[in-house]
C-alpha cells in the first residue's frame, strides 16, 4: 500500500516533462495518495529539497516547456554515500514510492538506488534524444524534432538565396534520431549520425558534386555525437581542403533551442498517458521499470535494459535520405 509518492525530473529537460508531472500528480491524488515534488532531481533528493504538492500545484503547466521541478545532473548521486543520504531524506519524509522522469542517466541512477535501498520506483522516458529502449517515442522528442525542422526550413531560405552550403548541428550526444528525422523532414542533402561510420572522403565528394552540379544550396545535418565531432569540426576539415575554397560555407548549431518551447500536442498526450500509467504501475507493485509506448499500448520495460542496451535507429530512413537528396 502506497501513501506518499515523490516525483522528480532529472538530466536534460524535455518539453512535456511538465505535462507528465501534472499527470502523475493528478493520478496519484485521484487514488488518495499524497504527492511531493523533489526539486533539482537527485541533487534535491540528497539535499531534502522536497515540496508538498496538490491539484493546484500542477495547474496551467501542461502547455509549458522546461520543468517546474527543475532538473540537474548530480555527481553526488553517483556515490554510495550520496545515495544513502537521499534514501535517508526520503524515509524522513515518509516517501514510499518514486516516479522518475528522465533519460538513461536518470534510470541508471534509479536502478542502482532501488537495488541498494528498495524504495519502489517507476520511470517515465523524458529526453529529446528518443534514445531509450522500451518506448517508440520519448517525451520531448516530437517537439524537438519539429523545432529542428522549422529551423532547417528557415536556414533553407537564406541558404538558397546565396547558394550556400550549411552545416547544421542538432542535438544527440550518442544518437541520431533527431538528425535522421529532421534531415528527412527538412530535405537535407546529407545526414551524419553517430550510429554509422562517416567516411569524410565520400562526404567531401558528395558535397562537391552537389554544389557543382546545381546552382543551389545544400544542407548537411550533423548529430553532435557524430564520430568526426560536431559541425564546427567538420567545417575545419572542409576548409582545410583546397577543393572547398570556392564554396560559400556557413555553420549553424541549433543546440538548446531544441530543448525549450511549448510541447507539441503529441508530446502532451504521450506525457499524460505515460505519467498516469507510471502511477498505476507503482500501485500494481511494479518497480525498477520504465513505462513506454509500443504500438500504441503502454508497455513496462526493466529499467536496467533501458540504460544498458542501445535502441537502434531505422536504417531504412537513412537509405531514404540518400534516395531523396
Ligand atoms: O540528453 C539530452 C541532451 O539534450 C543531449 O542531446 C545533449 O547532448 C545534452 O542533453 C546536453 O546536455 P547539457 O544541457 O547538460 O549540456
Amino acid at each position: 500500500m502506497l501513501n506518499r509518492i515523490g516525483i522528480y525530473t532529472s538530466g536534460g529537460d524535455a518539453p512535456g516533462m511538465n505535462a507528465c508531472v501534472r499527470a502523475v500528480a493528478r493520478t496519484a491524488l485521484a487514488n488518495d495518495i499524497d504527492i511531493v515534488g523533489i526539486r533539482r532531481g537527485y541533487s534535491g533528493m540528497i539535499d531534502g529539497d522536497i515540496v508538498e504538492m496538490d491539484g493546484r500545484s500542477v495547474s496551467n503547466i501542461l502547455q509549458t516547456g522546461g520543468t517546474i521541478l527543475k532538473s540537474a545532473r548530480s555527481t553526488r548521486f553517483r556515490t554510495e554515500e550520496g545515495r544513502a543520504k537521499a534514501a535517508q531524506q526520503l524515509r524522513a519524509m515518509d516517501i514510499d514510492g518514486l516516479i522518475a522522469i528522465g533519460g538513461d542517466g536518470t534510470f541508471e541512477g534509479a536502478s542502482i538506488f532501488y537495488d541498494e535501498h528498495s524504495i519502489p520506483i517507476v520511470g517515465c522516458p523524458g529526453t529529446i534524444d528518443n534514445d531509450l529502449l522500451g518506448t517508440e517515442e520519448t517525451i520531448g522528442y516530437d517537439t524537438a524534432l519539429n523545432t529542428a525542422v522549422q529551423n532547417i526550413d528557415r536556414i533553407r531560405d537564406t541558404a538558397d538565396a546565396h547558394n550556400r552550403l550549411f552545416l547544421v548541428e542538432v542535438m544527440g550526444r550518442d544518437s541520431g534520431f533527431i538528425a535522421l528525422n529532421c534531415g528527412i523532414g527538412g530535405g537535407a542533402e546529407l545526414v551524419l549520425i553517430p550510429e554509422t561510420f562517416t567516411d569524410m572522403g565520400e562526404i567531401k565528394e558528395r558535397i562537391l558534386s552537389l554544389m557543382s552540379s546545381q546552382s543551389r544550396s545544400s544542407i548537411v545535418v550533423i548529430a553532435e555525437g557524430d564520430e568526426h565531432g560536431g559541425a564546427a569540426h567538420i567545417e575545419q576539415i572542409l576548409r582545410a581542403d583546397d577543393a572547398f575554397a570556392d564554396i560559400d560555407l556557413r555553420v549553424c548549431i541549433l543546440g538548446h533551442t531544441q530543448r525549450g518551447g511549448s510541447p507539441s500536442a503529441r508530446d502532451r498526450v504521450l506525457a499524460s498517458r505515460l505519467g498516469s500509467a507510471a502511477v498505476e504501475a507503482l500501485l500494481e507493485g511494479h518497480s525498477a521499470v520504465m513505462v513506454g509506448l509500443m504500438n500504441g499500448d503502454i508497455k513496462l520495460t526493466p529499467m536496467r535494459n533501458v540504460w544498458s542496451r542501445k535502441k537502434n535507429i531505422n536504417y531504412d530512413l537513412l537509405k531514404l535520405t540518400q534516395l531523396l537528396s
